[in-house]
């Protein structure tokens, strides 16, 4: 068994799901090379304005690095190496998304789970989900990229008290450290992440887009910081057709219909 990923559309909503769960989902090479082109048609899909990533079943969202192809795969430093490869395409499609993304989180989130669930704009978890980055636990360590995403959510101390321990934090206390930002019963999860995915998806694409490109350059250090592509996202808002219907449908007090133009 290597596990799958799952694509689906909703409406307006795109799905990707994280499917292994005789292994708690966790994430195999196998499913890592299938992740960008679901991103790849979920952001050239004009109908679609929102992504939800989530797991398959109620156990887990990922739980991490898929721990038994580390032997064949990653069992030392030039195979984790080739490893990374695969991984980082993955990765960097999923970082590039540039729609807004939303992590549904049941049960466990850890390790590179977390990583994955770290670049979604926004967590919402059930009150059962459970986060932690067990690489004490192995031996390993995280990279610089993941690490800056948990500080910038969680602060230098509660980052290392979560990397030095290897603990699990429950919902309610990755709620108050700032890891996730919504927690809600089992039940209701989906219905309200369906719900929030469907007001982002009524509000307008390119103020949406640059807003999340600008707000992840400015978590970037200052140096790194491309001032002239946040320029240029604020300028296209203003150049919009959907700057002039936002304006329009203010005037004749009804709601705007955006094009994402
Ligand atoms: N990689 C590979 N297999 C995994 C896995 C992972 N990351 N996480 C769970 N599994 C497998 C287990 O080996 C087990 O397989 P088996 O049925 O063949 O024995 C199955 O999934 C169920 O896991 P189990 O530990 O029995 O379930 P649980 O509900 O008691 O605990 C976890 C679930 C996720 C807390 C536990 O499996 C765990 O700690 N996994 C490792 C997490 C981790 O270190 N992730 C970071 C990797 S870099």
């Amino acid at each position: 068994m290597t596990g799958t990923m799952l694509a689906e559309k909703r409406g307006a909503v795109g799905w990707m799901t994280f499917s292994n769960p005789d292994k708690r989902n966790a994430m195999s090479l196998e499913m890592w090379a299938q992740v960008t082109s679901i991103l790849d048609d979920f952001a050239a899909d004009d109908a679609i304005r929102a992504v939800v990533i989530r797991g398959a079943g109620e156990k887990a969202f990922v739980s991490g690095a898929d721990i038994s192809q580390f032997d064949a795969n990653r069992g030392n430093a030039e195979a984790a190496a080739n490893y990374a490869a695969t991984t980082d395409t993955g990765r960097a499609s999923l970082i590039a998304f540039p729609k807004p993304m939303i992590a549904m989180i049941r049960g466990y989130c850890l390790g590179g789970g977390l990583g994955i669930a770290m670049v979604a704009d926004l967590r919402f978890a059930s009150e059962d989900a459970s986060f932690g980055i067990p690489a004490a636990n192995l031996g390993q360590s995280y990279s610089a990229d993941n690490l800056r995403r948990l500080v910038t959510l969680v602060g230098p101390a509660v980052a290392k008290d979560m990397l030095f321990s290897a603990r699990r934090l429950d919902a309610g206390e990755a709620l108050r450290v700032g890891l996730i930002s919504r927690v809600f019963a089992p039940d209701a999860l989906e219905q309200e992440v369906e719900r929030y995915a469907a007001l982002l998806a009524e509000k307008a694409p390119l103020s949406q887009r640059a807003s999340k490109a600008i707000v992840n350059e400015l978590c970037k250090p200052e140096s790194e910081q491309d001032a002239a592509m946040m320029r240029a996202h604020v300028a296209r808002c203003f150049d919009s057709e959907d700057y002039a219907e936002g304006r329009r449908a203010f005037a004749e007090k009804r709601k705007p219909v955006f094009r994402g133009r």
